[in-house]
């Protein structure tokens, strides 16, 4: 078996699908989680995809002392861990913007205190969960890793450019730390086998969910956020990629780590955005959905989303190059994984 990963968020969406990609990688996966945004099930699930003793410990990342007992406690078992791929945040858009400071304190702090135990533990490779919002409005799409960091759209946006900031500063102080950090785009889907999905709480705020939800008739109609942008149908544009292409970026960027690859660029750290290269826009989107589904969605347009980009998606040639990875499944594949999972779930009717 390769080294233990601490999986920080790792009863989440992406986080427990990684869990997945890496057991089957053959790495041994520790999680970590606070629950604030999902729940024990999800553990379960991981388990039992994994069939392997997966630790869990309900921690909070900004209790250092928490912190501190998992990665002395994983030693004293005789695993060291020696990599730590950071998913745990919050990140809705709008609560955010109700609540800066909640997202400060949890996804700043919560870094800024991972950073000092990882540091006392002498662990030396961290994958951080960035995004796209890192970019703001870009001025060009396909937008590549060079882009500037526009003013954030939203606090959670800033939170994620903060975090960024403060990774790249560590490693000035930590001349052997190593840092990959992953700006996804708009991860889509669940594992194929609807064991692990994405388990909002609450109305959901994202596109998919929302969709799933609204034609199993637990919510009402999807509103399309805007019909009138500078678009080709004038709905937003995103690049929606399939959960388990996201997952498996994660492992190509530990084994690109742990072969010390990123010495050679001198930096101790690198970006890379993860998407499909391609945009669909929200109505093609619903489109897509029922020609794989064979089900009508029900929608009406709606007024314009606050903070919403216009139209965005990855140029991912640089990940393509430097960590050999990219996606393998279509839209479809991820609609009808996000369909599968939907109809699995315990509140779908
Ligand atoms: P998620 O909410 O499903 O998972 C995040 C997990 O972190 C949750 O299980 C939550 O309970 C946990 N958590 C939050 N704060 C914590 C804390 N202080 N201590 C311990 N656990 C904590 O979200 P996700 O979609 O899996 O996102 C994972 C990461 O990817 C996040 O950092 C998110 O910002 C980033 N990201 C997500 C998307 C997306 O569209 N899903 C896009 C870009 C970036
Ligand atoms: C946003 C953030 C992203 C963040 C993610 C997680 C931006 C650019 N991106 O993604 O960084 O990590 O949330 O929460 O801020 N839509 C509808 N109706 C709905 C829901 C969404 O029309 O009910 C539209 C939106 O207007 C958007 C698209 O669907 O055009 C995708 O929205 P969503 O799934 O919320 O993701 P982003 O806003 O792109």
């Amino acid at each position: 078996m390769k080294s233990s990963i601490l999986v920080t968020g790792g009863a989440g969406y992406i986080g427990s699908h990684t869990a997945v990609s890496l057991a089957k990688a053959g790495f041994r996966v520790v999680l970590l989680d606070n629950f604030s945004n999902s729940d024990f099930q999800a553990v379960q699930g991981v388990r039992s995809l994994i069939n392997a003793e997966v630790p869990f410990y309900e921690v909070d990342c900004r209790d250092t002392d928490g912190l501190f007992d998992v990665f002395r406690i994983e030693k004293e078992k005789g695993h060291v861990i020696k990599g730590v791929i950071h998913f745990a945040a919050l990140k809705s858009v709008g609560e955010s913007v109700e609540n800066p400071e909640l997202y400060k304190d949890n996804n700043i702090l919560g870094t800024e205190r991972l950073l000092e135990v990882m540091r006392a533990f002498d662990v030396e490779n961290l994958v951080f969960s960035s995004s796209c919002t890192v970019y703001g409005e870009p001025e060009v799409v396909p937008v590549d890793e060079n882009a500037p960091f526009l003013e954030a759209e939203s606090p959670y946006g800033f939170t994620k450019q903060a975090c960024e900031r403060l990774i790249v500063n560590h490693l000035t102080r930590n001349p052997k730390f190593n840092a990959v950090i992953l700006r996804y785009f708009n991860p889509i889907g669940a594992h194929p086998s609807a064991v692990i999905g994405e388990s909002p709480r609450g109305v959901p705020n994202n596109l998919i969910p929302y969709l799933c939800q609204s034609v199993a008739g637990i919510r009402g109609a999807l509103h399309v956020f805007g019909t009138d942008y500078p678009t080709p149908d004038g709905s937003c544009i995103r690049d929606y990629l399939h959960v388990m292409d996201l997952a498996e970026a994660h492992v190509a960027a530990l084994e690109f780590l742990f072969k010390d690859k990123l010495r050679d660029k001198d930096t101790g750290w690198r970006a890379y955005n993860l998407g499909t290269g391609k945009g669909a826009s929200v109505l093609e989107v619903i489109q897509a959905f029922e020609k794989v589904t064979g089900l009508e969605v029900p929608y009406s347009i709606a007024e314009r989303r606050e903070g919403d980009v216009v139209a965005i998606w990855a140029n991912a040639s640089r990940a393509k190059d430097e960590l050999g990875w990219q996606t393998k499944r279509s839209l479809e594949e991820a609609l009808n994984d996000s369909w599968r999972w939907q109809k699995k779930r315990p509140d779908s009717q």
